[in-house]
């Protein structure tokens, strides 16, 4: 069961997160940006709501500690849709999985800034699939029919979105590969063997 303390902790460490974005976006507002502030306010409660929705999602469940990864992806990309309003056609191929709240805050902030950049770069039609082998869980977002993106811009972007998920794949000491053919492919493989996250994965489940 997670206890009160660890929960008091990532509080804690959500709260330093979201400083740190916010710092973060202040950096970026200094090097010049030609976004409206309406824009760039809006990118910053996105990603403060992913972190709350994180917290509703482990509130809300009767089990202790666990968030179910398709339910938390389903609701998160409802709620980006909603801020930006703009729609995000997703399909989700999961396996059943739940992770701890550790696990799901980072892959929450990687999610939630490719959503936003689905909407605000890209072709707003996603795909996400989610598989395990004994050791690793591989996550493939997928912008379908995406043929413009330019990878180099989104390889070597200086920019918060980018750097927050780079930050996150550390975080979680994973690697990810970002491809383009014909869909522009983002593929992100952890170690979730560990008591790092909790699963029951049985079938592929498609929502
Ligand atoms: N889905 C996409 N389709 C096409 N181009 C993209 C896509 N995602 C990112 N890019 C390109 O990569 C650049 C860097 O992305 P990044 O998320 O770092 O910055 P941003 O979205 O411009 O601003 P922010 O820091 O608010 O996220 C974008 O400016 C855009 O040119
Ligand atoms: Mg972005």
């Amino acid at each position: 069961m997670i206890i009160k303390n660890e929960i008091d902790h990532r509080i804690k460490n959500s709260l330093n997160l979201i400083s740190s974005i916010l710092g973060l976006q202040i950096l970026n507002l200094k090097n010049g940006s030609h976004e409206s502030p309406q824009e760039i306010l809006k990118k910053s409660k996105s990603r403060i709501d992913a972190l709350i929705m994180i917290y509703d999602t482990l509130f809300l469940s009767k089990d202790k500690g666990e968030i179910d990864f398709s339910v938390y992806v389903e609701t998160l990309s409802e709620k980006v849709s909603k801020t930006f309003h703009k729609k995000i056609l997703l399909k989700i191929y999961a396996i059943k999985i739940k992770f701890s709240l550790e696990i799901m805050i980072e892959l929450g902030i990687i999610l939630n800034e490719l959503f936003i950049n689905s909407i605000k770069h890209g072709t707003r039609t996603v795909e996400i699939h989610l598989t395990k082998t004994s050791r690793h869980c591989i996550l493939i977002y997928l912008e379908k029919g995406n043929k413009a993106a330019d990878l180099h811009k989104i390889k070597e972007s200086k920019k918060l979105g980018i750097k927050l998920i780079e930050l996150m794949i550390k975080q979680l000491r994973a690697v990810m590969k970002i491809k383009r053919n014909g869909d522009l492919g983002y593929t992100i493989k952890f170690k979730c063997q560990d008591t790092r996250y909790i699963t029951a994965p049985t079938n592929i489940l498609k929502r």
